[in-house]
């Protein structure tokens, strides 16, 4: 969500200047100074020996460890678990810069279009909980709600409303205030007629949940119809405030409670989230009816670092909570999921059994991943049959055998083997047989050779550049420079311009040509600012604190470029030998010597 992009620049500049790297940090991380640097233990993954550096010249931090990297608002923002704007907003604040009146004008250059469709929702939604409490419009709505067991406090804390069974009720409303109704049926509040000839309400006789962004203003709705039907949900359509992939129901109320736990619980489902929160659950959120995304881990990861997944305890529901497994690890997540008795939905079962027993049992009592993995794929199996043993025996030592504890694996191990009834040994054995395959694969040249690993045991992300292939060695080194000297930007900008072969590094130096193409003088901290993306951030900052040298020649940067452009160069010549043997196989002798002659020639090259 970058809606920071509305800042001015100047306010992020002041901040910036006002919020020294070193300062920021120390409020934090106990640093101490070695050269140029200052080291510390990284405060967003543990550690026993300090990865995480602060370089003052630069106004930037980096953790070899985990890869996080960035400026002081960036720092800010990953701590506090703040958005862009909130973190910009906050900072300016504690250093009396005025946000709002920069440049003599309101501080955000707003869109006109956007700013009338949030306006239309908060409106809308506020008109809906309105007809939800206090008409006879909104009746059977309120007692479909309370017979669900959801009372005024919580429709008041969800903005929960009713939208009538009347095809203009909101089209009124919004043409009196004078809302643009085409645009409002572009943002999903109104349809258009069939015959073209006006607008019609797009939600009617639902349940209205306003959905929220993060900072709590509603981008969107869901409709839920009152009873049976099709579609149970109506949802908004995507538009550019609403993007399912990106947004979590719930996490405007639930922020500051999941940094504080350092834990998140994912739900399916509005009524999941609306009914543990009644039940104590205060750091929720839901999808919006699509499987987990890396947006959305990536979105939490910012603010804590455990997720618990408790999705419905039906086959669907389970087989999406698998799903969400490598998602949420990939993005570093510890991930335990809650298993629901009886196929219920989490919804189901606090009507059933109260909040007390979910909290207890069901949250608190949530399994590691491992252990779920394996319950999940023994439901595949009859294990009465010899057959079925076996093959479950083989999944789960694929499940079992990666993982890098050896306590870790010899627990499983032992309760595989107490409930098969199978000698620990012979599991052993399996296992080992299995981990040493793993390791001759990797032996093997596989060039993905951390396919079995998951996310949370990654390799470091900044290895030393030795380990690395020489043209990814020398982009590194090129960005680098460019980095510090605006003068280099251009050379490289004229003799390779966006050649790179790493898509991170050719979009970091096309952002740095525009950065310079504006006047602006090289500072990373300022750079990286103005990138607004957590990956090419955290690589800007991880090529930022290489040692490189103040001084270049043309010399050592046409070494460089020359190393980037083997490697087009190579796999074209590769290419055009596997079309050679093509046409050899193919009989055709002419064109097979034709491009053995345009080998030649790249070869040259
Ligand atoms: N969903 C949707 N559209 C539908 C059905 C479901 O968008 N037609 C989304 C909603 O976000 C819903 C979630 O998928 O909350 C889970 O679906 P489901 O389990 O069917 O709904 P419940 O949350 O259990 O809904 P309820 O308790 O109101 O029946
Ligand atoms: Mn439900």
């Amino acid at each position: 969500m970058s809606t920071g992009r509305n800042i001015p620049e100047e306010v992020i500049e002041a901040v910036l200047l006002h919020h020294d790297i070193v300062d920021t940090v120390s409020r934090h991380v106990h640093l101490t100074k070695q050269g140029k640097y200052l080291k510390g233990l990284c405060p967003f993954h543990s550690e026993k020996t300090p990865s995480f550096t602060v370089t003052p010249d630069r106004q930037i931090f980096h953790c070899y460890g985990c890869g996080a990297g960035g400026n002081a608002i960036k720092f800010r923002m990953e701590m506090e678990g703040l958005s862009f704007p909130e973190a910009v907003k906050l900072m300016a604040e504690e250093a009396h810069i005025p946000f709002t009146d920069l440049n003599g004008s309101a501080a955000a250059p707003h869109n006109p279009e956007l700013d009338a469709l949030l306006q239309a929702n908060e409106w809308s939604a506020k008109l809906y909980h309105f007809l939800l409490k206090n008409t006879e419009h909104g009746k059977q709505a309120m007692d479909y709600l309370k017979g669900r067991g959801i009372g005024d406090r919580l429709i008041d804390r969800f903005g929960i409303g009713y939208a009538p069974a009347r095809w203009d009720t909101l089209v009124q409303f919004l043409d009196k205030r004078s809302f643009d109704l085409s645009a409002m049926e572009k943002g999903g509040l109104l349809s258009a007629k069939n015959d073209g000839t006006g607008f019609v309400d797009r939600f009617r006789d639902r349940v209205m949940f306003p959905i929220y962004n993060r900072s709590g203003k509603v981008i969107a709705f869901a409709g839920r119809i009152l009873g049976e039907g099709q579609p149970k949900y109506l949802n908004s359509p995507e538009s550019r405030l609403f993007s399912k992939s990106r947004t979590l129901y719930n996490l405007h109320q639930s922020k500051n409670e999941i940094r504080k736990k350092r834990q998140v619980v994912i739900f399916e489902g509005f009524g999941d989230v609306i009914s543990a929160w009644e039940a104590g659950v205060h750091n929720s959120v839901a999808t919006m009816g699509t499987a987990l995304t890396e947006s959305h881990a990536a979105i939490l990861k910012s603010t804590c670092d455990e997720a618990i997944v408790c999705y419905d305890g039906d086959r669907a529901g389970q087989s999406a909570a698998m799903k969400s497994i490598p998602i949420l690890e990939g993005a570093g997540f510890k991930v335990r999921i809650a298993l629901l008795a009886e196929g219920l939905d989490p919804d189901e079962y606090i009507r059933k059994y109260g909040g007390e027993r979910f909290l207890s049992q069901v949250i608190e009592g949530a399994v590691s991943a491992v252990k779920f993995k394996l319950i999940y794929l023994k439901k595949n199996h009859i294990l009465l049959e010899e057959a079925g043993k076996v093959a479950y025996i083989r999944e789960a030592i694929e499940v079992i055998a990666p993982l890098p504890s050896p306590t870790e694996r010899e627990i499983y191990l032992k309760e595989l083997s107490a409930d098969l009834q199978v000698s620990f040994d012979s599991l052993k054995q399996e296992c080992n047989q299995f981990r040493h395959d793993m390791q001759k694969n990797r032996a093997d040249g596989d060039n993905n050779a951390n396919w079995w690993n998951t996310g949370r045991h990654k390799k470091r992300q900044s290895e030393a550049p030795v380990l690395l292939p020489a043209y990814h060695v020398a982009e590194r080194r090129l960005l680098s420079f460019m980095l510090q000297d605006d003068e280099v930007a251009s050379y490289v900008s004229e003799h390779l311009g966006d050649q790179f072969n790493i898509k991170e590094h050719a979009a970091i130096a096309a952002y740095l040509y525009a950065y310079y193409a504006q006047g602006k003088t090289p500072d990373v901290s300022r750079f990286v600012s103005s990138l607004q993306d957590e990956k090419l951030e955290k690589v800007v900052s991880s090529i930022a604190v290489m040692d490189t040298p103040l001084e270049w020649s043309v010399q050592e940067l046409d070494d460089c470029i020359k190393e980037i452009r083997k490697v087009p160069l190579k796999s074209s010549i590769d290419r055009k030998k596997e079309e050679m043997i093509a046409a050899e196989k193919a009989g055709d002798f002419l064109t097979a010597a034709q491009i053995a002659s345009e080998i030649i020639a790249l070869e040259r090259q």
